[in-house]
């Protein structure tokens, strides 16, 4: 393993089967050696930065029907809920006023949400913050909406590819729903010039070894900007009810690996993470990670955002999850910052381009 982790240390490329080996040979010593490795490039890169982004879940409205997703369609027992603009207009303006300098607006895929009137709320998000990064999270759209949005302000789109093992798509999601087309999705948004995040669920049903290597291989040759990875967690009203979550440790150890595959990828930990742990985002940050995405959502809608049991924050007001955030990571040695928090934003940068000037 060590052998094989030192390769990616430093070629951050292997193959099907090497990334196979490796996560079928995760012990804790790998588990300790990854984590070494992927925390020395954050820390080249970043130093002790970690970037937040205020997660708006504005709709929860979905007309999918992924096997493994609370809000989906089937799911009677979800209470619907959409914000109106003004609605997420205040997240924005309170989300500024703690410091926030990217929004990401993340929703199922609810068809009230078409261009009409999601291109005028980017364009106003856009006027009234223009030092703030937009990212959007809505799905799989036309490549002419996502064209639009863009042109209207966005900067980042967050889709996650969920597997990249198109077999295993088919086991979590139904017939209408397909692979080869969220794969295009993605490729058109990095075309069109978004700041372009994947990821992928770990441990979900069906999953396997390989289905994860095909998940690192994809990362690897796509070069994301970002890449959100959690621990699939079972909803009580989904084809998935009672299935096994993923585990804590597989999830560290991706975020380890994914960190030396790509050392500049913006890699969050996430609220599932930290769902299955109560320190799983610092540990994840301790794994490789460097970015939180705090709930900036109103209070009385966040306990209806339930993808999966048990979700954290959906009690607390934004400001308790930004200092609670702050607190954490402070109390492992880490600082979060206020600036848009892209690729570029490093310690390392700054340096270099103080010198320039
Ligand atoms: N457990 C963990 N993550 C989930 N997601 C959806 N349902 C679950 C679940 N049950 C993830 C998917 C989706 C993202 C918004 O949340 O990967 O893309
Ligand atoms: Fe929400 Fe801790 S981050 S309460």
């Amino acid at each position: 393993m060590k052998e094989l982790l030192g390769k990616l240390n430093t070629a951050h490329a292997l193959t099907l089967s090497e990334y196979e080996a490796l996560i079928l040979g995760m012990d804790e010593d790998s588990r300790t050696y990854a984590a070494e490795l992927a925390v020395s490039h954050r820390k080249r890169i970043y130093g002790t930065d970690i970037f937040v982004r205020g997660l708006i879940e504005f709709t929860n409205y979905c007309r999918n029907d992924c096997f493994y997703c609370g809000i989906r369609r089937s799911n009677r027992n979800a209470e619907r809920y959409r914000l109106t603009s003004e609605e997420i207009l205040s997240c924005c303006r309170e989300g500024y006023r703690l410091g926030f300098r990217t929004f990401v607006l993340q929703g199922g895929e609810d068809p009230y949400c078409t261009d009409d009137r999601m291109v005028p709320l980017v364009k106003t998000i856009r006027e009234a913050y223009p030092d703030c990064a937009i990212t959007l999270s809505l799905g799989e759209r036309p490549r002419d909406s996502y064209q639009a949005l863009f042109d209207a302000g966005a900067d980042r789109y967050l889709l996650r590819h969920e597997t990249a093992d198109s077999l295993h798509y088919a086991k979590l999601h139904p017939a209408e729903l397909s692979w080869e087309h969220r794969m295009q999705c993605l490729r058109e948004l990095k075309e069109i010039g978004y700041q372009t995040g994947c990821g992928f669920m770990v441990g979900s049903p069906y999953q396997t070894a390989r289905s994860l290597a095909e998940d690192l291989l994809f990362v690897q040759k796509f070069q994301p900007a970002m890449c959100g990875i959690g621990p699939f967690i079972p909803h009580r009203d989904t084809p998935f009810a009672g299935r096994p979550a993923g585990t804590l440790e597989m999830t560290l150890y991706l975020l380890s690996i994914l960190r030396l595959i790509k050392p500049d990828l913006l890699l969050p930990a996430t609220t599932a993470l930290g769902t299955i742990h109560p320190r799983g985002r610092e540990l994840g940050i301790e794994a490789g990670a460097n970015v939180v995405m705090p709930n900036l959502s109103p209070t009385g809608v966040r306990d209806k955002y339930l993808l999966y049991d048990n979700k954290i924050c959906t009690g607390e007001e934004s400001a308790q999850c930004v200092g609670c955030l702050e607190t954490r990571m402070k109390s492992i040695g880490y600082t979060i910052v206020q600036n848009r928090g892209d690729p570029a934003d490093s310690a390392e940068t700054e340096t270099k381009c103080s010198q320039h000037v």
